[in-house]
């Protein structure tokens, strides 16, 4: 079987396809308001910490045992565990994981492609600040309209899939993701010079530690830690699975650092997009998931030329949340042909209808089923899904994942390294076993305990 695995066809298409993984709603959509939300510049610095320290190893040590089982987290730690160990039973927990991602994560991608339509049909030319936030608003209140996006959104996303892993996912991946690139640094050239934006680029770049203890500190590194692992996609195989369709030509801890790069680059850019954008037009920048819907458009109108401008940077905003679609469902596609002898284009059918479907709690959390408010007055079905996946599901996946890589009970050290480190280029560094192995799961696991506690117990 092993053989017959399709790889990519060059490293540029792995690079660029595990940063579309990696790149999306996360960067341009959720960075933004919670860095709103959490007071600017001292949560940025927090999280760029988190990346640095906990993120990169984590994602060195995902990579290695997708590409050491050359399977998805569906199958990978059967093969490399121990014999007689019960590492594999993470499979449930993190294949949950990806299901439960994409239940909210094909709304808000439908909402951006809903953007994409009305700002190229000229629908927010003249209009004003309340009314830009009344399009959000109705959009929110009709189910049928966001479920049509939604499944869009799924339809495109497994059509792209069913072409398979070089023709279909690679071959489209890499070329939105180098536009993405592109366009992110134009639209914040010029945002950045907007009149009045040099209040958000304060708030954005200069931090103000009081913000954190109004927050509550330990709330700010909760937020911090899954926004960390939830951007570069680690913790539940999403990203393993591109470790296995590559060869051993390249070490991976370079990979996953150029991989962090591009992500965080986008993240900080999407920021120097929507603060200045945000004071420059009066907008609280602790709007909340509405942020970039509400302020961007006002942006936009606002601009010469902004109907193009608006109409390209929502299609790129599609590309970054499609690019990770596309690779969240490549891993679903992978359980379905690691576990069962079915084809790819009937695990494809199965999953096609089946996330449809489980997506639609999401859709109608805003409108049908408002009155269902599971973490607080305001808050919806996708909050809690967003909160299971990204505060619960991510951390405690990541410490799964590094206690396998670093435990002899589990793969093991010395598997890792040797898995990690083979290929040219930079290694893992052996000094810092004990700080893997020992000081990072705790870390991980006091802040999520922290966390849990400030949050439902203060
Ligand atoms: N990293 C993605 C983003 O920033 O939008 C989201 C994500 C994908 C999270 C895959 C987790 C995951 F396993």
């Amino acid at each position: 079987m092993n053989q017959q695995r399709e790889k990519f066809s060059s490293r540029l298409g792995f690079i660029l396809i595990s940063a579309g993984c990696a790149i999306g709603l996360g960067n341009v959509w959720k960075f933004p308001y919670i860095t709103g939300q959490y007071g600017g510049a001292a949560f940025v610095l927090i999280y760029i910490l988190f990346l640095i320290l906990l993120g990169i190893p984590i994602l060195v040590a995902e990579l290695s045992v997708g590409r050491a089982s050359q399977k998805s987290v569906a199958m990978s730690m059967d093969i490399l565990e121990p014999k007689g160990t019960k590492w594999h039973y993470f499979k449930y927990f993190a294949m949950a994981g990806n299901y439960l991602l994409m239940m909210f994560y094909t709304s808000v991608a439908g909402w951006m492609l809903y953007y994409f339509i009305k700002m190229a049909s000229g629908g927010f030319v003249g209009l004003d600040k309340d009314s830009v936030a009344g399009i959000f608003g109705s959009m929110l209140q009709s189910p049928g309209l966001m479920a049509g996006f939604m499944i869009a959104v799924v339809l495109i996303g497994f059509g792209i899939c069913s072409r398979g892993l070089q023709k279909g996912v690679e071959k489209i991946t890499k070329v939105m993701m180098l536009l993405l690139l592109l366009l992110m640094v134009i639209l914040a050239v010029r945002s950045i010079f907007l009149e009045g934006g040099e209040e958000g680029l304060r708030f954005y770049l200069t931090p103000n530690f009081s913000a954190l203890k109004e927050n509550g500190i330990l709330q700010v590194l909760f937020a911090a830690l899954g926004q960390a692992f939830f951007t570069l996609s680690i913790g539940m195989g999403a990203i393993a699975i591109f470790g296995s369709y590559i060869d051993r030509s390249r070490s991976l801890t370079g990979e996953g650092i150029f991989i962090t790069i591009l992500d965080t680059m986008v993240a900080l850019m999407a920021g120097l997009i929507i603060f200045p954008a945000c004071f420059a037009y009066g907008i609280s920048p602790d709007a909340g998931p509405s942020l970039i819907f509400i302020t961007l458009p006002n942006v936009f109108n606002a601009m010469p030329g902004g109907r193009l401008w608006g109409t390209l940077f929502f299609l790129f905003m599609c590309f970054a949340a499609l690019s990770t679609v596309i690779a969240v469902f490549e891993n679903i596609i992978s359980f379905g042909t690691d576990l069962t002898n079915a084809s790819r284009k009937k695990v494809v059918a199965i999953n096609l209808v089946a996330i449809i479907i489980l997506s639609l709690p999401c859709v109608l959390g805003f409108n049908l089923l408002s009155g269902i408010q599971p973490l607080g007055a305001g808050s919806s079905v996708l909050d809690l899904e967003d909160f299971i996946v990204s505060n619960n599901i991510l951390p405690l996946g990541s410490v799964v994942y590094v206690l396998f890589c670093t435990w002899k009970i589990g793969w093991g050290w010395d598997n890792f390294m040797a898995e990690a480190n083979s290929g040219k280029g930079l290694k893992f560094p052996r000094f810092i076993r004990l700080y893997v192995q020992w000081l990072l799961p705790l870390i991980v696991l006091f802040v999520f305990v922290m966390g849990y506690k400030s949050l439902f117990f203060s």
